[in-house]
Formats: structure tokens, C-alpha cells, sequence
């Protein structure tokens, strides 16, 4: 099966938890865009905020009605994908550089549900780590951060210049804690495991479900 049928597959599970009148937070990527063909398939009615201008479109493009964030303000669940997930349920997310709404998104809910196909489950978290940096006082953030390249595209939809850090990881709580201590940096794309209420991950025709923090 390729990574793309298996992301369809995991996706239409995902799909299936999403109940009649609740409010949904989706996220932005490959996956997701399989996720927003598995709803309106599906057909539920429920409303959405989305985690980038792309996935909005995307979904309204299929009929699905997707509302300011403020105007739903907490969410029942969000589902999104990820591009790495470690064993003890560290990921890492953002290579779509929406990681800043898609944290926002994901802290908000309830219940945060990760999809991913085979690909995305690593031993350990590898470089690189995306992040979104203020643009104001640029090269300062860049010499404290060390090891980090600039993205070569335009500003993120909150203003955001994208980079990715290609340092080690090493723990992943003490590099999302340094990385979080420097002001310049808006957002990393390091989520920890208690953000997640349940990963589905499709491996051919197989889907693993596993649950770690969060409320189910
Ligand atoms: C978007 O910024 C990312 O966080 C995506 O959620 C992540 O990169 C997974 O994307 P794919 O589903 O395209 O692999």
C-alpha cells in the first residue's frame, strides 16, 4: 500500500470521531487534506477552524463550514498529522509552516488526535526542527539560536518569518524549553506528548491506535 493510501487510511478513521454539531480543529498538510476528503465523504455536519489559509480553502472548497477560530473558541477535538512521532509521543510538526496555529489549534481541544502513515513514526526525533520567529530583532534570535536556516518563502500567515533548527535534539523536553525561553521565537514545532489524545498511525492496511495523555 503506498503512504498515500495509507494516510486515506488513517484519515477516514480519524473522520469517524468527529460527531454531529461539534467543533473541530484541522490541521494542515498532506494528511489532513485526505482528512478533509474523508469528512465530506462522510458527511457529518460540524464546525471547523482551520490551521492555515490552505486547509480552510481546501475545506470549504468541499463544503464544509469552517468559522473563525474566536467564534468557536474551545474545540471538542482537532486531528493533524505530524512529521515525526517518537515512541514516548514527542513529535515533531510544522514542515507546512503552520505549526504556530496548529499548537494554538491543538492546545485548545479537548482531545488532539495525530494521524500519520508509515513514514511517521521515528527510534528518536531528528533535525529539523521548524520554527516561526518574530521579524523584529531577526539576527539576534538567529545568533542565540545557533544551528538554523531561513526558510525561502514569504511570512507566515501571522507575520512570522519560517526557519527550521538543525541542531541535535538530544531531550526534546529540554530543547522545547530552550527554544521556548528565547522571546524571538514564536513558535516550535516540538509537541509534547501530553498535548496528544490518541495517535493513529496506518501501516498498510493495519491501523495502530495508541493513547497517551490528554482526555478520552
Ligand atoms: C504543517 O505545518 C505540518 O505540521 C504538518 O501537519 C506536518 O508537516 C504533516 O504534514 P503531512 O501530512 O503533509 O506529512
Amino acid at each position: 500500500m503506498s503512504l498515500d493510501a495509507e494516510k486515506r487510511y488513517a484519515a477516514d478513521a480519524a473522520a469517524e470521531l468527529i460527531e454531529s454539531g461539534t467543533r473541530v480543529g484541522l490541521g494542515t498538510g498532506t494528511t489532513v487534506a485526505c482528512l478533509l476528503e474523508s469528512i465530506a465523504r462522510r458527511g457529518v455536519i460540524a464546525r471547523y477552524v482551520a490551521t492555515s489559509p490552505e486547509t480552510a480553502d481546501a475545506a470549504r472548497s468541499l463544503g464544509l463550514v469552517v468559522e473563525a477560530f474566536d467564534a468557536l473558541d474551545e474545540l471538542d477535538l482537532a486531528i493533524d498529522g505530524a512529521d515525526q512521532i517518537a515512541p514516548d509521543g514527542w513529535l515533531i510538526k510544522g514542515r507546512g509552516g503552520a505549526h504556530l496555529r496548529e499548537k494554538i489549534v491543538a492546545a485548545s481541544a479537548k482531545r488532539f488526535v495525530v494521524i500519520g502513515d508509515s513514514s511517521k513514526p521515528v527510534t528518536s526525533l531528528h533535525a529539523p526542527v521548524p520554527l516561526e520567529l518574530h521579524a523584529f530583532g531577526l539576527q539576534s534570535t538567529l545568533r542565540e539560536l545557533g544551528d538554523v536556516t531561513l526558510r525561502a518563502v514569504g511570512l507566515s500567515p501571522d507575520g512570522g518569518v519560517l526557519a527550521d533548527y538543525h541542531g541535535d535534539i538530544g531531550v526534546p523536553q529540554e530543547l522545547a524549553e530552550r527554544l521556548s525561553s528565547i522571546p524571538g521565537v514564536s513558535a516550535h514545532g516540538l509537541f509534547a506528548p501530553e498535548m496528544v489524545s490518541e495517535f493513529i498511525v496506518a501501516t498498510g492496511k493495519t491501523l495502530s491506535r495508541r493513547t497517551l495523555g490528554g482526555q478520552l
